[in-house]
């Protein structure tokens, strides 16, 4: 089957270093880059540098070895050795052309799905009970979200679920204070300001209540304990937590997350402890259960353990994490994703470390924390409002979906022309976008500073940019009366001009980028490649006259206009964010 080409090219690689150096030599990865210099040709293999050192032999001869065993040319011209042992590569201008013309009206985009699907489970959102979603879940939701598209588009049997912060301590006080004061709102409908509120009373009241403290603690175990009462203020918190997150999910736009709670993995924490205690892992410390892990150790250099049971018999937040990870496991997941901030490295780092011990993690399974960094108000430090609180998520789209608004109006107004009919639909879907995309588009693991004014500029690396691109081709295709799909009986594509030539290269790579992204779990390079794309479709749009040029010139580049309008859509689709006609 056809595909792109840097995945195309490996598998050619790969059955050329055995014939060139034998079936027992490993072809070590990577197989192929893209280069970043066009004079070097578009792809390399570092192969021969890699192998010259278990072969013995020059980078140089390894190389000629490789290129005279290679099997390309009916994708790339004559491969070409360079020094010190390279073999570069150059596509094949007809097989490009060829390949364009197959993507025309291809909803996939030629992207094939994974050989080997796997069930993927993506642990992502997380918020916590009786507390608003703040910026920090927004990271790990537009991230999450994004990471399970990719790896859905792939093929996997992908599970979106969401570990909500629904259990503990705090329940209790909470319980205690609502059993005193009664629920808010009128017919038991409270806003969750207002339980955030109760929240801060509560915790107030345990600080320095001593009668209160003692009420608290029990009410957890009568939570615990399945006591009706305390159950049905509990279930009525989570109730009104959850349609709270559900209103920023639509907004957001994210797909159906799969809500599993905390609480649900209470029923087998018992039987966690037990095993680890019957596989000789638990050491009681202080009265505390704890997993001691090599390599893991406090700021003193003393070692670290993981606590599975509190000195009160209580179960916490790891606990709960090595129950959810043996459930998944059970349940036939071969891949786990967490995508959680930073600040909880060490945590997974450690669950995972003793869920190996424990064999609950086979070899086969991988499971990786994504982890990402904090987002930051101008200035550099931590996002707060000005009263010094943390930011809520549904404030920072209400901003960014207004500041759109104005965006547009003033656009219109710049150019004398009508403000648009739909302008709230339209300040709504490039609002959003630009927050998501201003996320995405940065390396996760790094901190970055939120700014409306450089998220929605249409200059630069940004989600406006991009839809206003896609607009503007979709306005070309209609004009064409493209717009509902290309005329039947294919396209003859030809790549004559230079720009044309860039554009396609840059069409065709698209199905390896989604696989590094999903595989390296950075949303960044999809963004980067339709930055990239959509500069590379500005070139050509300068150079080459699409609406003007004659038959069959005509056609073909409208291909080319097609297709870059169909990966802009899909790729910021897997991004999260929606495109619009016209702008
Ligand atoms: N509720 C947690 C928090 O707000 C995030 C949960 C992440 N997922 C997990 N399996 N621990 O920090």
């Amino acid at each position: 089957m056809a595909d792109s080409p840097q995945t195309l090219l490996r598998a050619r690689v790969g059955a050329a270093v055995a014939v060139a150096f034998g079936n027992d030599v490993e072809a070590p990865e990577p197989l192929v880059v893209p280069t970043s210099d066009p004079r070097h040709g578009d792809y390399t293999s570092p192969v021969p540098m890699a192998l010259a050192r278990t072969l013995g032999r020059p980078p140089h001869e390894l190389a000629q070895r490789l290129a005279e065993a290679l099997d390309v040319l009916d994708v790339a011209t004559t491969p070409e050795v360079v020094r010190p042992g390279f073999v570069n590569l150059r596509l094949d201008q007809g097989w490009l052309a060829g390949r364009i013309a197959e993507l025309v009206g291809d909803a996939r985009l030629g992207i094939d799905p994974s050989s080997s699907p796997t069930r993927v489970v993506i642990d992502y959102s997380g918020p916590n009970v009786a507390k608003a979603m703040h910026v920090g879940h927004l990271r790990s939701t537009i991230i999450g979200d994004c990471l399970a598209n990719l790896v859905e588009l792939l093929g996997h049997d992908v599970e979106r679920v969401n570990h909500v912060g629904d259990w503990g301590t705090q329940f209790g006080m909470l319980i205690a204070l609502l059993d005193e004061v009664g629920r808010p709102g009128r017919d038991g409908s409270a806003s969750l300001a207002e339980v955030e509120d109760l929240y801060r009373r509560a915790n107030a009241r345990f600080a320095d209540d001593e009668e209160f403290r003692a009420r608290a603690r029990r009410r957890v175990v009568d939570l615990q304990s399945g006591d009706a009462e305390a159950r049905d203020t509990w279930r009525w918190l989570v109730a009104l937590s959850m349609a709270e997150n559900q209103a920023v999910y639509d907004r957001l736009g994210v797909r159906h997350l799969e809500v599993r709670g905390e609480s649900t993995y209470q029923p087998m924490l018992g039987e966690v402890v037990a095993d680890l205690e019957a596989a000789g892992l638990v050491v009681v410390d202080n009265g505390a259960k704890c997993v001691f892990v090599d390599g893991f150790t406090n700021t003193e250099g003393e070692p670290l353990p993981l606590i599975v049971q509190k000195a009160d018999g209580g179960y916490n937040y790891d606990t709960t994490d090595l129950a959810a990870l043996r459930n998944r496991v059970e349940q036939g997941a071969g891949r786990l994703v967490y995508v959680v901030d930073a600040g909880q490295s060490q945590h997974f780092e450690m669950v995972f470390a003793v869920a190996r011990m424990a064999g609950w993690l086979p070899e086969g399974v991988e499971a990786t924390h994504v982890a990402f960094g904090l987002v930051l108000g101008e200035g550099g430090r931590r996002l707060r409002t000005r009263t010094g609180d943390s930011v809520r998520l549904v404030d920072l789209l209400d901003e960014a979906v207004a500041r759109a608004r104005s965006f547009v109006v003033e656009r219109a107004e710049e150019r004398a022309q009508a403000v648009p009919d739909d302008v709230d639909e339209v300040a709504r879907v490039v609002g959003v976008g630009a927050v998501k995309y201003a996320d995405l588009s940065q390396h996760r693991q790094s901190n970055y500073v939120l700014s409306f004014d450089r998220m929605l500029s249409l200059k630069g690396n940004t989600a406006p940019y991009l839809q206003y691109a896609y607009a503007r081709i979709h306005s070309i295709l209609r004009e064409a009366g493209w717009a509902e799909g290309a005329p039947g009986g294919g396209v003859a594509v030809v790549l004559d001009e230079p720009q044309e030539l860039e554009l396609a290269k840059r069409l065709v790579a698209t199905g390896d980028v989604v696989r590094r992204a999903a595989e390296d779990h950075l949303p960044n390079h999809l963004c980067t490649h339709l930055f990239e794309l959509a500069q590379a479709y500005h070139q050509f749009y300068e150079h080459c006259p699409v609406l003007r040029s004659p038959e069959p010139l005509r056609s073909s580049r409208l291909a080319l206009c097609e297709v870059t309008a169909a990966t802009l859509r899909l790729g910021l689709g897997l991004l999260g964010i929606e495109v619009l006609d016209r702008i």
